[in-house]
């Protein structure tokens, strides 16, 4: 009992002597905050004092939650003028202004407040804000952060444009992650027109969240308005702003712009007191302002993706064709400029671009329509608010601007047409059935000489060809010095395979199933079938297949030869006898045969193989697919990369660049790939990252949301800045891992560095395989790409998550 009361004596007097122990919420006039000291809200919810990244000159006065790791700041004052010096203060002056110091007395940033407070005091409040009001009339704020927002949103605080001046408050990037400093993206409302919330880069217009609709911002899926919320857009005669409340007051949430652009709202999962990734835009293709030119409609779900809207025709077909879309569309027929041009609705879209709009919030659809007509150069109308059936009117003028099919909400709009197109549109149901017949006849026709013109080939091969032939004979335009492949009659690869027997199958592949097949001589072998035939012809087909043959490293599965037959085609390989790699490390069982010495080799040979793919064959071949049922393992474990080239083949040539096609699997797949089909060497380098960090761990990336929100990369994140990287290891490696911890800890920092966010901070494989040797030093990982919950309801995403069975996600499915 007495050690009790002196250690709560002992608490007590800590509290006041040593600085660090500060728990107080404000402060008055004379008193200041200093390094080391803080001030930490009634309930403790947050905390605010000075702060440095890695570098100790920079120092910055912030807000973070007290509780949540990694530190989560919401708030930074001076953000674009770090103290020099770790000895800046913050001081209330006797008039209310709110000033940091440097050393030498100079103010480096100020609230600029010009009041004549009597007796003002600041006070960090438990909603994140940091005010100052006066001790007598605690009501009349005199100054509060909330009205300076950095990059972070927290429920209550708003972002405003005057209507009057120009001037706005906006959710601005930082530059980097240690960089808090104001950055190029912007997230704020542009009163042109009808107000909206965009996000500009530099001031250039990269996306719309859109305008209000009464519920939500009308580019955002409506299942994402999440009952907790209350959303608020409020526009009177001097200023419109934008906030949220929490309706649920259990609930911790924030939102913000990342340094990638992107606005992203959190929610603190109260299991783990992680963030989890609610929602994420922009977060598709479509999401692109402007993507498909104008008097067009873009939908995700639709190959091409982008459509003139009815009525209207491609400007420059051949462009459009060519999936150009940047001109956009034209009307076929020019409007009559007079009552007889009509109407017609479109459902489920995200308005257009309402920047050069008009609205009036008391008209009906009726009125809006008629008013609309009036005017020549007026193109559409809609709701302004579309609860209780609909209010308000909203026209635009001349071109109609991104426009997009929403996954769910979307709004109709009203697109005015000449009256001839909207008989045409009635004629159109007439048309579609001619069509029809049309197109059977010819398909018909198309089918007959196909089906003539494969037996006559059949034919051809039966007379002229044994087992094995050549592949020069087919491919004429192969070089010197390539090796031949042999082709293999499909009647040989069914014997071996016993008819690619369920009994032969060794499992599902990317392109296919993939069967064990012991031929004649008793060789091994391993039996691609590929499915989802690219419609290559025999002879492109075997093109392909050659480059693939030739491209050989002791890290790369050997491809032995092929077989055609009508429109089948199968690949054969080396037989692996060890399996694959996910074979080993996520089995409760096996994992424990793979000790970190053969581990750490396997991550070396994957990054050899890789780079030879990437930089030292005379291809650069982009994987594309790459994940641990890829990497394959001989009798000795040596790991060998299977399935590479594959995508090149299905893809079309593309060597680099943007693909309407994805193909990837949920957990290895980079962002910029999976949301824009943007692919380059550096989205194989975030596979490969994942690939290092589920390797050390044994556990799947995309498995382990269950017990931490996000995944392992974030898990591994955490870890890492809490200087606890080697918990990360797996528990089954047993051993004491002694000397080799060194080498734990390099792969869990180069894994974290292959999966930033953005392409240019992952390191190339030339650098990784460096790293790895320990012949490079190893730059600091950033935060890495987080993926969305898994339960989370991102619109973009939901589909990547559906197919996570299934190695081949097709984003456009055709
Ligand atoms: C700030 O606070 C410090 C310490 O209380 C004091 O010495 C200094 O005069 C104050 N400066 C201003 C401008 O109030
Ligand atoms: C703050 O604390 C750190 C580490 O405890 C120490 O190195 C530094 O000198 C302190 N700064 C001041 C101004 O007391
Ligand atoms: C304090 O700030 C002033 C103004 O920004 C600057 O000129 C001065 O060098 C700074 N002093 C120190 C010690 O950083
Ligand atoms: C940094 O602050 C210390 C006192 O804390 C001072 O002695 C030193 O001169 C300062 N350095 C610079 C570069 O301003
Ligand atoms: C205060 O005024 C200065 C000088 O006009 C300006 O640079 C600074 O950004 C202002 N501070 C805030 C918090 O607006
Ligand atoms: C949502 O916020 C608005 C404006 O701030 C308020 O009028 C409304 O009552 C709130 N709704 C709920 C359900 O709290
Ligand atoms: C508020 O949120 C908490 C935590 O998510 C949840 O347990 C609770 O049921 C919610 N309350 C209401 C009224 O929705
Ligand atoms: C698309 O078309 C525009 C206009 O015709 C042209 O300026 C642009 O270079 C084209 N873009 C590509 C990638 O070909
Ligand atoms: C039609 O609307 C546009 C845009 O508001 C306006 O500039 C133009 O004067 C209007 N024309 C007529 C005839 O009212």
């Amino acid at each position: 009992m007495e050690i009790f009361k002196a250690l709560v004596l002992c608490s007590l007097l800590l509290n006041f002597i040593v600085p660090g122990f500060h728990a107080f919420d404000t402060i008055a006039p004379g008193q200041s905050v200093k390094d080391n000291e803080t001030l930490v809200s009634a309930e403790g919810t947050f905390e605010a004092g000075f702060f440095n990244f890695a570098d100790p000159t920079n120092q910055y006065f912030g807000i973070w939650y007290k509780d949540i790791s990694p530190r989560t700041f919401v708030w930074i004052a001076n953000r674009d003028t770090p103290v020099g010096n770790s000895s800046g203060v913050l001081n209330v002056t006797d008039g209310g202004n709110l000033v940091i110091l440097n050393v030498s007395g100079d103010i480096v940033w100020s609230s600029n407040t010009s009041t004549t407070a009597k007796k003002p005091v600041l006070q960090l409040l438990d909603t994140g804000n940091l005010v100052v009001k006066e001790e007598s009339n605690p009501e009349n704020l005199l100054w509060q952060s909330f009205y300076l927002p950095g990059d972070t949103l927290l429920p209550g605080m708003r972002i405003r444009s005057s209507m009057v001046s120009g001037t706005f408050t906006s959710l601005t990037s930082w530059r980097d992650s240690q960089e808090p400093g104001k950055g190029e993206y912007s997230y704020h409302i542009d009163t042109h027109g009808f107000p909206q919330v965009v996000i500009t880069k530099g001031g250039k217009l990269l996306y719309r969240a859109g305008s209000w609709n009464g519920n939500i911002l009308s580019g955002i899926p409506s299942e994402t308005l999440y009952k907790d919320f209350n959303f608020s857009f409020v526009i009177t005669e001097q200023e419109v702003s934008y906030g949220y409340e929490l309706l649920n007051q259990s609930i911790v949430s924030r939102y913000m712009i990342t340094l990638t652009g992107q606005i992203q709202r959190f929610i603190l999962s109260d299991q783990t007191n992680n963030w989890q990734l609610f929602y994420s835009g922009p977060a598709d293709r479509c999401d692109n302002y402007n993507v498909c030119g104008v008097n067009s409609n873009c939908d995700v779900d639709n190959s091409p993706t982008c459509e003139c809207l009815q009525g209207f025709i491609p400007k420059s077909p051949e462009n459009w064709n060519s999936q150009n879309w940047t001109d956009g569309c034209v009307r076929r027929v020019n409007l009559d400029c007079s009552n007889s041009d009509g109407f017609l609705k479109y459902q489920g879209l995200k308005l257009p671009d309402t920047s050069a709009s008009w609205f009036d919030k008391s008209m009906n659809l009726k009125e809006c329509e008629s008013i609309c007509l009036k005017n020549c150069s007026c193109t559409a109308y809609a709701n302004l608010d579309i609860r209780d059936g609909g209010s308000g009117c909203l026209l635009w003028f001349n071109n109609i601007v991104d426009v997009r099919k929403l996954s769910s909400g979307g709004q109709d709009l009203y697109i005015r047409m000449a009256a001839s197109e909207l008989d045409h549109n009635k004629d159109l149901n007439k048309k579609k059935l001619a069509g029809i017949l049309v197109g059977c006849t010819l398909f018909i026709i198309i089918m007959v000489i196909l089906v003539v013109t494969i037996f006559r080939w059949k034919k051809l091969k039966k007379a002229g060809k044994n087992q094995i032939v050549s592949g020069k004979n087919h491919t004429d335009n192969t070089q010197k010095g390539e090796i031949d492949i042999p082709i293999f009659d499909f009647s040989t690869i069914a014997n071996a395979t016993s008819n690619f027997s369920i009994g032969n199958k060794l499992g599902e592949g990317g392109f296919g199933p993939v069967y064990k097949g012991t031929l004649s001589n008793s060789q091994d072998i391993a039996v691609k079938r590929l499915c989802n035939n690219s419609g290559q012809g025999p002879k492109e087909f075997i093109n392909e297949v050659v480059l693939i043959a030739n491209l050989q490293h002791r890290n790369l599965v050997k491809l032995l030869g092929c077989c055609i037959q009508e429109d089948e085609r199968i690949l054969i390989y080396e037989f692996m006898t060890n399996r694959s790699l996910d074979y080993f490390i996520f089995d409760e069982a096996r994992k424990s045969l793979l000790h970190w010495p053969q581990r750490f080799q396997i991550i070396c040979g994957i990054a050899r193989g890789l780079l030879y793919l990437h930089e030292d064959s005379r291809l650069r071949i982009i994987h594309r697919d790459l994940k641990t049922s890829n990497i394959l393992l001989d009798e000795n474990m040596n790991p060998k990369i299977s399935d590479f080239g594959l995508a090149r083949t299905f893809g079309g040539d593309e060597v680099e660049g943007k693909t309407k096609r994805v193909v990837g699997t949920y957990g290895y797949i980079s962002p910029e790939y999976a949301a824009r089909g943007n692919f380059s060497v550096k989205s194989d380098v975030f596979s490969f990252g994942v690939i290092v960090l589920e390797t050390v761990c044994g556990k799947k990336n995309r498995e382990y949301f269950d017990d931490h929100d996000h995944g392992l990369l974030g898990h591994a994140w955490r870890l890492w800045c809490e200087e606890k990287s080697m918990e990360l290891i797996d528990e089954s490696l047993g051993e004491p891992i002694g000397l080799a911890e060194a080498d734990v800890l390099r792969c869990i920092q180069i894994g974290l560095l292959c999966v930033q966010d953005r392409p240019e901070d992952r390191p190339d494989m030339s650098a990784v395989v460096l790293m790895l040797n320990g012949e490079k030093s190893l730059p600091r990982p950033r935060e890495p790409a987080f993926y969305p919950h898994q339960s989370g309801s991102s619109s973009g995403n939901s589909k990547l998550q559906s197919t996570n069975e299934i190695s081949i996600s097709l984003l456009d499915a055709r």
